[in-house]
């Protein structure tokens, strides 16, 4: 079985747009490939030092998992924590690495762009994920667009690496499916919890409600883009079309339509993730066991890599 390797990071709580981009692929794909999905907490360190927040947060994301039908039997379930060869990996990788290279990442021209004090973890990030991909031997990555440039630089540190050192590394791939690559928030741009333009994955109906009518509509009549673009996640062509000629210039109605449609999919998800949270400890104990199993995958990895630039003596 191939391996299959991608994870959230735990900032705040993960969105529809995280959902349909990128975990709906990990439910999906777990019978079909050797799955590995994890909570990349580390990385959040890059925007937040709330210890408490980001306890907080693993264990919500441990949750989602849970509550989408990722089956801890079949797909590995872990936080990046508790995998720390990733982080000497990714030492390894940053010296094998030049500064114009990383200058390159969309996310580091993005933050330089805005201004922002940028740490060195910002700017190494992409290594970082690197190094979680690569210590895993990860065959394909389902990620959204945003993180396509992230495994393509994963996949120029494995041949570097394997050119220096001696074949290592297996290329990876990333897995992205067209039409949800992008999704869209209800301002129209990219659904981004740094965009306050989120409709939570897990929201109550009244949140639901409220963000739909916040949707950005034009005044120029006929469909409106932005809700029909998000009503696509959850009708077919075909039925949508219908009910947007049948509702041409009604835009109140047809926000009430693509209310109902989220609050029907959430429901469901949201009662799981209530009845898994009352036994936390069994979460918990998931992610133990998981993480175990995750390290000793990665330090095999480690001690071949180890081997391979010279430190091992005994
Ligand atoms: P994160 O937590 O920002 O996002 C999780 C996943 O959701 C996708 N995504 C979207 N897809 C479509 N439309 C959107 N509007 C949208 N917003 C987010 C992201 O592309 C991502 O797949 N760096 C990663 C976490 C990470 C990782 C890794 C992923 C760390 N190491 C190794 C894969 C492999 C991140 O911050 O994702």
């Amino acid at each position: 079985m191939k391996i299959l390797l991608s994870g959230v990071k735990p900032t705040g709580r993960p969105h529809i747009g995280n959902y349909f981009g990128a975990m709906k692929q990990f439910v999906d794909l777990q019978n079909e490939y050797d799955s590995r999905i994890f909570i990349a907490d580390l990385h959040a360190f890059t925007t937040t030092t709330d210890a408490k927040q980001i306890r907080e947060d693993i264990i919500g994301v441990a949750l989602d998992y849970l509550a989408i039908g990722l089956d801890p039997k079949k797909c590995l379930i872990f936080k990046q924590s508790d995998v720390p060869q990733v982080t000497e990996l990714c030492w390894l990788f940053d010296c094998i690495t030049t500064m114009p290279y990383l200058m390159r990442a969309h996310s580091f021209k993005d933050a330089e762009a805005k201004n922002k004090d940028i740490s060195v973890g910002t700017f190494n990030y992409p290594m970082l994920m690197a190094a979680d991909i690569l210590i895993q031997d990860s065959n394909v990555v389902p990620v959204g667009q945003d993180q396509k440039q992230h495994v393509e630089f994963a996949r120029d540190t494995a041949e570097k690496f394997n050119r220096i050192f001696g074949e290592t590394f297996i290329l990876p791939e990333s897995l992205i499916l067209e039409n949800v690559a992008v999704v869209p928030g209800i301002d129209g741009q990219k659904m981004s919890k740094s965009y306050n333009n989120t409709i939570s994955l897990f929201a109550t109906d009244e949140e639901i409600q409220k963000a739909v009518m916040g949707i950005v509509t034009d005044s120029s009549g006929g469909i409106p883009k932005n809700v029909y673009a998000m009503h696509s996640l959850f009708k077919t062509k075909e039925e949508l079309d219908q009910i947007y000629s049948e509702n041409e210039g009604k835009y109140k109605v047809l926000k009430d339509l693509l209310a109902e449609d989220i609050k029907t999919f959430i429901r469901p998800l949201r009662e799981k993730r209530a009845e898994l949270e009352k036994d936390l400890p069994n979460v918990l104990q998931i992610l133990k066991e998981n993480g175990e199993k995750a390290r000793a995958i990665a330090e095999i990895k480690m001690k071949e890599i180890r081997e391979k630039i010279g430190v091992s003596l005994y």
